[in-house]
């Protein structure tokens, strides 16, 4: 999704807000930097997180991997933010060195809300696409 900037001769400014234009309440932010050159992260994805992501310096590839099946997004703007909600499972690849990740989260830190094998991950696709609507 595309933010709004707010530029001026001066240059941008970029705001990001809790039930605004991130749709969930902020509880966490982190960033990733300086990631070592040919190293990749993630390699999980989260039952109940939602995680909104911007490269504000440099980019990323972010592998996803979902019901509706994978896509890689090249974040290397600002302005762009990719949000994750729902099985996802995510690889970030390919960092710039000057790359910097803002990541944005709807929950504290939680080691339980993570899947972190793959495998683990299709059975729980399977199981969330054999629920019926309640
Ligand atoms: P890790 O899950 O390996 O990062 P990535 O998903 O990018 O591969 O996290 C690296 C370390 O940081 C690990 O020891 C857990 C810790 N950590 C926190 O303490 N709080 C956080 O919010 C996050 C995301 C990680």
């Amino acid at each position: 999704m595309r933010l709004i900037s707010h530029g001026d001769e001066r240059g941008n400014l970029i705001a990001l807000e809790s039930n605004k234009n991130v749709p969930f309440e902020i509880k966490r932010v982190y960033y990733i930097y300086s990631t070592k050159e040919k190293v990749s992260r993630g390699f999980h994805a989260h039952r109940d997180l939602k995680q909104l992501l911007v490269a504000v310096s440099g980019s990323v590839d972010i592998y996803c991997e979902a019901v509706w099946g994978n896509k890689t997004i090249h974040l290397s703007c600002p302005f762009e933010a990719l949000l994750l909600e729902g099985l996802v499972w995510r690889e970030m690849h390919n960092f710039s060195k000057d790359a910097v990740l803002l990541v944005l989260a709807s929950d504290y830190y939680n080691e339980s809300d993570y899947i972190r094998s793959h495998d683990q991950f299709l059975v729980e696709l399977r199981r969330f696409n054999d629920t019926p609507p309640q």
